[in-house]
């Protein structure tokens, strides 16, 4: 067989993991047509740039980054060559036509949903600047045309379970970027678990962006997944990302209290501590109902923690309001969080509300809020020094003899060891602890 010409693909990703996913997807779909991913975009043959439309600013740093790849392209051109540039991901959903008009220089546009249609659209390309815009909602076909055998890139792995929302929160872009909540069939998630595990992976994340509505065609929700998932010899951490805290139902629960391998960390969005903002918000759950989720799974799983989304300066949110979400975040503790200023979103129902909030408090705000949940994220690794924790160990260290791996708690644990203990999961004794580390000695007998 004659090899095919060797092109250069550069990849780059912006957004949730869904995004970095569906990135290694896209490699994979590419890689038969003779596509090798490259590290920089200089003389790269194809540059996707997968992106995210959720606040405004990541929507405008694609932009930016198209001016620079405009110019490589052009450079490219002038020696002879040629780049192809294709945008992908939720910008390419919600404003494919408005990124053809505003950067010309972009030869494909390409929704979340159309990826298997990769290598046609850029043979099209190729020939002529035709058809450009590919953007539709078939999730099962999608899924359908995937290629099974992945390549992972290491011993942890996402798997996607579920994609869309239909929860329409006021503020949030992802049930038009996304389309509809689409779950696949077990069985098929199943396979490809077990095809992953047969290459050496030890730890899979479930992604949606609704995951623990997760429901596939026979009926089959997260929890008996976990379940079934957990049976795979070899396969030893399960993961899932990211919940809504009204699809917390009771099988979950138990499913935390019985499946050793669900990890007792969770990602559960609150957003607000005032029960009028979730309201304009339509999160769907209050205040009480959230901290009731959080009781039951931690009353399933005593050693659980928790992580969440905060939006400030949503739209009508006074001092008070603020108040009372910092008065949750105490309440509640979190070992991590991610916040944002509220960004106004063309479409959403929030968008177009009175009492639209000064950028300055926004910021005030958000800093107020980062304090606090940072400090509760040094004193949880702070809690974490002398004891001992099961840690996967996933790559090697920046010096030799040195590994990274991951506590149950997703934090990254720096400890000396040898490579080739890359994949075990091993007991470590927690020596000390940063922001976003934590260092470790393993325990004597494997050192
Ligand atoms: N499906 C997930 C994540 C959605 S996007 C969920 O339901 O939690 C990730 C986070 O971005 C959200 O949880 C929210 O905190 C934030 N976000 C979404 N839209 C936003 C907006 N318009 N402005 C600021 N933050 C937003
Ligand atoms: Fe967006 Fe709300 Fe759906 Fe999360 S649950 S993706 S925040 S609409
Ligand atoms: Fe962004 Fe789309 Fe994910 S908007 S957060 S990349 S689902």
């Amino acid at each position: 067989m004659t090899e095919l010409p060797r092109k250069k693909l550069f990849i780059k990703t912006y957004g949730c993991q869904m995004n970095v996913h569906d990135s290694e997807r896209m490699a994979d779909v590419l890689r038969p047509f003779g596509y090798a991913i490259s590290d920089t975009p200089d003389d790269a043959d194809l540059v996707v740039l997968n992106t995210c439309h959720i606040r405004e600013k990541a929507t405008e740093k694609v932009y930016s980054e198209l001016g620079r790849v405009k110019a490589l392209k052009i450079a490219k051109a002038e020696a002879g060559g040629e780049m192809i540039i294709a945008v992908a991901g939720c910008v390419a959903q919600a404003e494919g036509e408005e990124i053809m008009k505003r950067q010309t220089a972009v030869d494909l546009v390409i929704g979340p949903q159309s990826y298997h249609r990769l290598p046609e659209l850029i043979a099209r390309a190729h020939r002529a600047r035709g058809e450009r815009l590919a953007a539709d909602f078939e999730a099962e076909e999608k899924f359908d045309a995937l290629p099974a055998d992945r390549q992972p890139a290491g011993v942890t792995a996402f798997l996607t379970i579920q994609e869309g929302c239909d929860r329409f929160c006021t503020f949030c872009v992802v049930p038009y970027t996304r389309g509809a909540e689409f779950s696949r069939p077990a069985a098929a998630i199943e396979a490809e678990a077990r095809s992953l595990v047969a290459r050496g992976v030890r730890e899979v994340t479930l992604l949606g962006q609704n995951v623990n509505a997760y429901r596939d065609p026979d009926g089959v929700g997260l929890a008996d997944l976990a379940r079934r998932l957990a049976r795979i010899p070899g396969l030893a951490r399960i993961r899932y990302t990211t919940s809504h805290p009204a699809d917390l139902d009771d099988d979950l629960v138990r499913a935390h209290a019985e499946v050793e391998a669900l990890m007792p960390y969770l990602h559960l969005p609150v957003q607000s501590g005032s029960d009028r903002i979730l309201k304009a918000m339509n999160r769907a759950h209050t205040v009480e109902t959230y901290l009731k989720a959080v009781e039951r799974i931690r009353a399933a799983r005593p050693d659980l923690a928790l992580s969440s989304d905060f939006i400030v300066g949503f739209p009508g949110e006074t001092d008070a309001d603020f108040e009372a979400t910092l008065g949750l975040i105490q309440d509640v503790g979190f070992a991590s969080a991610f916040s944002f200023k509220y960004s106004r979103r063309p479409g959403t129902p929030a968008a177009s509300m009175g009492g639209q909030i000064d950028e300055a408090v926004k910021t005030e705000r958000l800093a107020r809020l980062q304090a606090l949940v940072e400090a509760q994220q040094r004193a949880f690794n702070a809690a974490q020094v002398g004891r001992s924790l099961q840690i996967l160990v996933e790559r090697p260290g920046r010096h030799t003899g040195q590994v990274i791996g991951r506590s149950p708690y997703l934090q990254a644990v720096h400890c000396e060891g040898a490579t080739n203990l890359i994949g075990s999961i091993v007991p470590v004794t927690i020596v000390g602890a940063a922001h976003n580390s934590l260092t470790g000695r393993l325990a004597l007998e494997l050192a």
